[in-house]
């Protein structure tokens, strides 16, 4: 395998989707937690439903959706002005910390998204971010209009770079987006950062088990659909060595 291009899944891998609940927390006191989960549950599971029943919408219309979904299932009264400070969150996420490093320390080869982020939300996000600089494409699955994990998705990367899957490594911190990477054919990182250990323990340390523990035992740990990334690492700072090894 010789790598040519590096292409990044963006929320929850390189931009740190619970980074919201500074903002979820403000807007609603003592929700902060419950609603940053949920939201991102359902976001997610949007995603999937409205790709099964072809009924697509982009990913900004999924956002607020699953938003209303969040806030109206937990009684929380509120007006547009919070709604929107909320949403506006999704176009300042916090970057990882080592995201803007590794990806510099990448540069040789091609760097790129490949996210089910609609165009407008990620050009904003990356650059707010200050990624623009350091990266090749931002790929947006809305050309396909079906979300990750479709292989419809996945094929955006080759039309786009010129760089077929085999020559690719795909970079996800979410499971079912490694697996679905795995099942198209492109190589695969998988971001682990939360180890089953720090997993097992957060399940026994206090009796009722928090929104984030229950959304990091359903959506960080690895999936069982009979697929196996090709790498586990721990964090983004790792794959500048990884890629070296490999290029
Ligand atoms: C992404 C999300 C859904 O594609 O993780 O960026």
């Amino acid at each position: 395998m010789s790598i040519k291009a590096v292409v990044f899944d963006a929320y929850g891998t390189l931009y740190d989707i619970q980074s919201v609940a500074a903002v979820t927390e403000q807007e609603f006191p003592g929700y902060g937690d419950i609603i940053t989960q949920i939201w991102r549950i359902k976001q997610l599971e949007y995603t999937w439903l409205r790709s099964l029943m072809r009924r697509y919408e982009d990913f900004a219309v999924v956002t607020r959706e699953s938003l209303a979904y969040t806030l109206r299932c937990l009684g929380l009264k509120y007006d547009a002005d919070a709604f929107e400070r909320i949403m506006d969150k999704y176009l300042h996420l916090d970057l990882y910390p080592d995201a803007l490093a590794s990806l510099t320390a990448m540069k040789p080869n091609k760097l790129a998204i490949l996210s089910n982020g609609s165009p407008g939300m990620l050009n904003a996000l990356v650059k707010n971010s200050g990624l623009e600089s350091v990266l090749d494409a931002t790929i947006s699955v809305d050309a396909k209009r079906i979300f990750k994990p479709s292989p419809d998705a996945y094929t955006l990367i080759e039309s786009t770079l010129d760089i077929p899957p085999s020559d690719v490594l795909f970079i996800s911190s979410n499971p079912w987006d490694a697996c679905g990477a795995k099942a198209f054919g492109l190589n695969v990182a998988w971001i682990e950062r939360v180890t089953p250990e720090a997993m097992a323990l957060a399940c026994i340390e206090s009796e009722a088990v928090a929104p984030l523990t229950m959304f990091k035992a359903i959506r960080t740990q690895m999936d069982e659909l009979g697929l196996e990334p090709d790498y586990r690492i721990r964090a983004l700072s790792e794959l500048p060595g990884l890629i070296a090894l490999r290029s």
